[in-house]
């Protein structure tokens, strides 16, 4: 057996694999050619970077792309990978379609189709997917930690000799927090994340989402019924023991309200019994290794702790989440709303796919006589700082660069479209990830009169837009105060 100091860290590398009709692809094949191509091929590999020149492969024509995305040892450590010191985890995957595989939702023939109508079925990978992990930014490393976590605790799980009888975990993850906060878009972009990741193990992957607020709302007296029905069809799907079902409940606060409350009399029969169905559901799901139950919730005072409510607050202000559901969740994560740095990556994202489309052009810049840093010089700072790839590679692109390369190489150029920006990002205070992706649009709709406009034209109009959100200036100020406003902001 190996000792725990020669247990090497996984450095995780994806295969994306072309779609093929239906035609079946020996995953496992391209696999091993990819692992000895990378073990002859490189010395060094990147996270981030997507890796070229594979066509002498004998099954290249399959393969779409191949991507370093992650590193499995110690946090903070440098972007760059010393073959020698990693154990290569290479996974071939193909994409799915959304409705490939749904017809296995029913649970009895003859059965009536009220719990399929509350539940979203989709095959993972899937092609709706992809994108949504990298498009999502947060502060540290919210994301790539959860999966880790989750990645090992179902890999364990499939050691067939363990007793889950002494040893007990759930699968059940809360991710809680403030509305817009990108909750539900995280839960879904796990699922895929661990579908590609777990390829070893499971064959198959399905998102099985439950909108468990229509199931009280639309089937009032009904609800438990529904919930019990629900699962059971969760139940079909995991018999296959080689499919990985995540199970997505979302605003899990409506099925798994407080017993508690509802007993004070606030709350109908129907959604007490609702709420064991759920608890009985989770009890029997307990025993499927190949199931997760990813939770949403942005109750926060519910969720936080009991005694963050304020024991004369009326319980509909301060609703409680039950304490039996929470007691069965194993990781309760805050997904807080982006800090400044992370809100100058999101708005800076969606800026640049307007300058990629020519919606915005590039404004010119007053300070363009400023003489450039040396490449190699950023190039080091960037190694140094951050684990992103795109660190330093924007010198001349006409797109806004991250801001550890602001920092690093434009500090003295306090009017180039970086420095504008962060500016912005450090009023966007309190602002949900959600309203920041849409801002940036809808200022260039509010705020701006003729297509294409500039960068900077475009920075002024945002700048408003988020004081406008922020209630740091009314939207209703008069047109005159307006062009003053935006005046201030072009200067
Ligand atoms: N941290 C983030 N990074 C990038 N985009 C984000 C982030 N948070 C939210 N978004 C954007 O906001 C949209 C809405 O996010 P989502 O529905 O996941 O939020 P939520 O936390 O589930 O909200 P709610 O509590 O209202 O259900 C996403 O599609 C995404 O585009
Ligand atoms: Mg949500």
């Amino acid at each position: 057996m190996a000792s725990a100091s020669t247990v090497k860290p996984a450095l995780h590398i994806e295969v994306r694999l072309k779609s093929v009709g239906g035609a079946f692809v020996r995953t496992d094949l391209v696999r091993e050619e990819v692992l000895e191509w990378l073990s002859k091929t490189f010395i060094h590999l990147k996270i981030d970077s997507e890796l070229k020149n594979y066509d002498a492969l004998p099954h290249a024509y399959l393969i779409e792309s191949i991507n370093v995305v992650d590193f499995g040892g110690s946090e903070g450590a440098t972007s760059y990978h010393r073959l020698n010191d990693v154990q290569l985890d290479v996974q071939a995957y193909e994409l799915r379609e959304e409705g490939e595989g749904a017809s296995a939702v029913r649970t009895h023939e003859g059965d009536d189709d009220d719990a399929l109508l509350h539940v979203r079925v989709t095959p993972l990978p899937s092609k709706s997917l992809n994108g949504v992990w990298e498009s999502l930014v947060f502060d540290g490393t919210i994301p790539s930690r959860l999966l880790r976590f989750i990645t090992r605790m179902m890999s364990l799980m499939k050691i067939e000799s363990l007793d889950t009888t002494i040893i007990n975990w759930n699968r059940v993850i809360l991710l809680y927090g403030p509305p817009g906060s990108g909750k539900t878009t995280l839960a879904k972009a796990l699922a895929q994340k661990l579908a590609i990741r777990l390829g070893k193990h499971f064959t198959e992957g399905k998102l099985v989402e439950i909108n468990a607020h229509s199931v009280l709302s639309k089937w009032f007296g009904e609800s438990s019924k529904l919930v019990g029905k629900m699962f059971d069809s969760i139940h079909t799907m995991a018999d296959e023991e080689t499919t990985l079902v995540c199970v997505l409940i979302d605003e899990v606060e409506t099925l798994a309200s407080s017993r508690e409350k509802a007993a004070s009399g606030n709350e109908c029969g129907d959604a007490i019994r609702a709420t064991n169905q759920v608890l009985t559901a989770l009890d029997r799901l307990r025993h499927r290794p190949n199931v997760l139950v990813l939770c949403t919730s942005n109750l926060i005072t519910t969720i936080v702790s009991s005694s963050s409510c304020h024991p004369k607050a009326p319980l509909h202000e301060l609703p409680r989440q039950d304490p039996a559901f929470l007691d069965r969740v194993d990781v309760k994560q805050h997904i807080p709303n982006p800090c400044s740095a992370a809100a100058y990556d999101i708005l800076r994202s969606s800026l640049n796919e307007l300058i990629r489309c020519n919606i915005l052009i590039p404004s010119p810049d007053p300070d363009d006589d400023v003489e450039k840093p040396d490449l190699d010089v950023v190039q080091l700072v960037g190694e140094t700082l951050s684990s992103r790839s795109d660190d330093w590679i924007l010198m001349d692109s006409d797109s806004i660069p991250t801001l550890l390369y602001m920092n690093v190489c434009l500090w003295d150029r306090a009017h180039c479209p970086a420095r504008k920006l962060w500016n912005i990002s450090q009023r966007c205070e309190g602002l949900s990830g959600r309203a920041l992706r849409r801002l940036p649009f809808l200022a260039l709709a509010l705020h701006t009169h003729s297509d294409p406009c500039t960068v900077h034209e475009a920075l002024a109009a945002l700048a408003v837009a988020v004081d406008e959100e922020t209630g740091r200036i009314d939207m209703k100020v008069e047109s005159n105060e307006q062009k003053d406003v935006l005046g201030r902001h072009f200067a």
